[in-house]
C-alpha cells in the first residue's frame, strides 16, 4: 500500500506577530501545505490571540488552504464572520460545543470543512458520533493555549482509536494532531495514524524552515 502524503500545517501562532504577511509568504515559499491559524479567547482557553482578522490577512498572503482552529466559547456564534475572512476549515472543540452534530453540519452547510478538536483528557469516544459530519478530527496532544509545549504521549493510542473506526466505516475523514510536534514526535502520530501534523515553534523557531517542513514528512 502506498503511504498517504503527510500534510504539515505551520500554526502562525509561533510566528513574528508583527510580520504575519511576511512569515505565512515565507512558509507558503518553503512547502508548507497548510496555514494553521489558532484563535483563542481567553475563556476556553487563557490567552487571547486574535479573531478573524488575521484570518483575512493570512487570506491575503498566501492561496493555501487555512485551517482554523477555534479554541473559542460558542463558536457558533462567530462562524460566519470567519468563513467571511477566508477559512477553508473550521475546527471547534467537543468541550465547547453542547451541541456538537448541529455546530459541524453548519459549518458544512456554509460550504466550508468541518473539524472537530478534542484536548488530551478528552476521550475518544466523544466523538465518534459526530464522525459523519466532521471532515476532520484534531487530537491535541499538549492542552490547548500556548505554543512550545511538551507532546503528551498518551494521546497516542487514541488515534489508533480513532483511525480504527474511520477505517471501519470507510469515511474519508482525516486525523490532524497539533501540540509538541517535531520530527520524533510527528513520527508517532503519524505511525498511530495521523495524517495532518500541525507544528508551530518546531517550524518558525528555526533558521532552516524548509529543512523543518520536510523532515515532518517522513
Ligand atoms: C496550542 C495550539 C497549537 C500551537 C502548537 O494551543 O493549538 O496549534 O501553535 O504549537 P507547538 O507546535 O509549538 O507546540
Ligand atoms: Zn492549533
Amino acid at each position: 500500500m502506498i503511504a498517504p502524503r503527510i500534510i504539515v500545517a505551520p500554526s502562525i501562532l509561533a510566528a513574528d506577530p508583527g510580520a504575519y504577511d511576511a512569515e505565512i509568504k515565507d512558509v507558503a515559499s518553503k512547502g508548507a501545505d497548510w496555514i494553521h491559524v489558532d484563535v483563542m479567547d481567553g475563556s476556553f482557553v487563557p490567552p487571547i490571540t486574535f479573531g478573524d482578522n488575521i484570518v483575512r490577512v493570512a487570506r491575503k498572503s498566501c492561496s493555501l488552504f487555512l485551517d482554523v482552529h477555534l479554541m473559542i466559547v460558542q463558536p457558533e456564534r462567530h462562524l460566519q464572520a470567519f468563513k467571511d475572512a477566508g477559512a477553508d476549515r473550521l475546527i471547534v472543540h467537543q468541550e465547547a460545543c453542547p451541541h456538537l452534530h448541529r455546530t459541524l453540519s453548519a459549518i458544512k452547510s456554509m460550504g466550508i470543512s468541518s473539524g472537530v478538536a478534542i484536548n488530551p483528557g478528552t476521550p475518544c469516544k466523544t466523538i465518534l458520533d459526530v464522525l459523519d459530519v466532521a471532515d476532520l478530527v484534531l487530537v491535541m496532544t499538549v492542552n490547548p493555549g500556548w505554543g512550545g509545549q511538551s507532546f503528551i504521549p498518551t494521546c497516542l493510542p487514541k488515534i489508533s482509536e480513532i483511525r480504527k473506526e474511520i477505517d471501519k466505516r470507510k469515511l474519508d475523514t482525516l486525523i490532524e494532531v497539533d501540540g509538541g510536534i517535531n520530527e520524533a514526535t510527528g513520527r508517532e502520530a503519524i505511525q498511530a495514524g495521523a495524517q495532518v501534523l500541525v507544528a508551530g515553534s518546531y517550524i518558525f523557531g528555526s533558521k532552516d524552515r524548509a529543512g523543518r517542513i520536510s523532515s515532518l514528512r517522513v
